[in-house]
């Protein structure tokens, strides 16, 4: 089955043909994130308009790209509802409302969250038609537990099956990318926050200078599975500000800075994710969302000694942020159409699909 997917919940108008859930025969993203890095953060007004002047080349570059698939090969749209911004949806959502109409295809409505875990079963090269399965190995068993780390967002999952997902934790206040997106704004990195951070921290890391800076773990050591990043993003601040007023401030405080803030932010993921996957003894361990293009966050996954129990599945980086196979892939495996006209946009939808 050929989906088309479509993606403008932020500030990435995507689309992407995916055949199978797994294979990606063309996947398109434009980013306004130029713009964005002008202000220091997003402007939902000015990214709703780059989703608005994007949407229709980007569909049809995509679906340009994908040698041999024309309209009639295509069995089913998939949106993202949501979460997102508001502006930013509707751009996404009445584009493929008008197309699954003129068309006459199938529409199926995604949750962006579950999306990005699905990335995990994108086989990672793209634009090949003729690309074979992801081996069975690359491909996620149940039941598993997902890290999902976004800008918005950090929640923890226990999937048992394509259809049960069961929410185990999340955030209680800001998600860890905001966190990363905060710090790096005091810090004069500009936007987004994430990369700029990890870049400063690798330079710091290769100095092999014993860290000064000590900042906090919240709830590391608490049995749940819930994170809080609010108090570790003030007590980020409060240290940069400090350091400022101190004059004690050059690249390489920087660079020390942006080397805890990453440690703390990964520490926390790793320790809780690998807790989850203890507790619910489940099979494979999945990360997804942006942050989890985060290079120090993949390494202290990947060699932690806890790993061995588990499959350990990572999206490319390129496929950790968002794109529209994801959106295609999550539709195929989850194949509920919904008669276009019902279709809206669900800008404050959680992970497990309350609104
Ligand atoms: O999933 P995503 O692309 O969009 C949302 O759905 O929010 O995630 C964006 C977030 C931003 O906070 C960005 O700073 C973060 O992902 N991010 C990273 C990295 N790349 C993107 N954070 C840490 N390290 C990265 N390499
Ligand atoms: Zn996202």
């Amino acid at each position: 089955m050929i989906i088309l997917g479509i993606e403008t919940s932020c500030d990435e108008t995507a689309a992407a043909i995916v055949e199978d859930g797994t294979k990606i025969l063309s996947n398109t993203v434009a980013s306004s994130v130029s713009l964005h890095q002008k202000t220091g953060g997003i402007i939902p007004e000015v990214a709703a308009r780059e989703q608005i002047k994007c949407i229709i080349p980007v569909i049809e570059e995509t679906i340009k790209q994908s040698s041999n698939i024309t309209i009639n090969n295509i069995d089913a749209l998939a949106v993202t509802v949501g979460p997102g911004l508001i502006g930013s949806l509707l751009v996404g959502v009445e584009t493929a409302r008008t197309l699954a109409y003129v068309w006459k295809k199938p529409l199926i409505p995604v949750n962006h969250l579950v999306a990005h875990i699905y990335a995990n079963w994108l086989a990672n090269s793209t634009k090949r038609s003729d690309q074979p399965s992801p081996p069975s190995e690359a491909i996620p068993h149940f039941p598993l537990v997902a890290l999902v780390v976004s800008g918005g967002h950090t929640d923890l999952v226990l999937i048992k099956n394509h259809s049960e997902i069961q929410w185990i934790g999340g955030t209680r206040d800001d998600a860890a990318g905001e966190c990363f997106d905060k710090c790096a704004r005091v810090l004069g990195l500009g936007y987004p926050g994430g990369p700029a951070i990890s870049a400063e921290a690798e330079k710091y890391q290769t100095l092999n200078i014993k860290n000064q800076i000590k900042l906090p773990r919240p709830m590391i050591n608490n049995k749940n599975f819930d994170f809080s990043f609010s108090g570790l993003k003030t007590a980020g601040i409060n240290e940069i500000r400090k350091l400022k007023s101190n004059q004690q401030y050059n690249n390489l405080t920087i660079q020390q800075l942006s080397y805890e803030i990453q440690e703390a932010i990964t520490d926390v993921l790793v320790t809780k994710t690998l807790r989850a996957a203890e507790k619910y003894k489940v099979k494979s361990v999945l990360l997804s969302g942006g942050v989890a293009a985060n290079s120090r966050l993949r390494e202290k996954f990947s060699s932690h000694p806890l790993i061995t129990n588990y499959q350990l599945l990572i999206p490319p980086p390129s496929l950790c942020t968002d794109n529209a196979a994801m959106v295609a892939s999550v539709a195929y495996f989850n194949y509920k159409p919904i008669p276009w006209q019902k279709i809206t946009t669900q800008p404050g939808l959680t992970i497990i699909g309350e609104e």
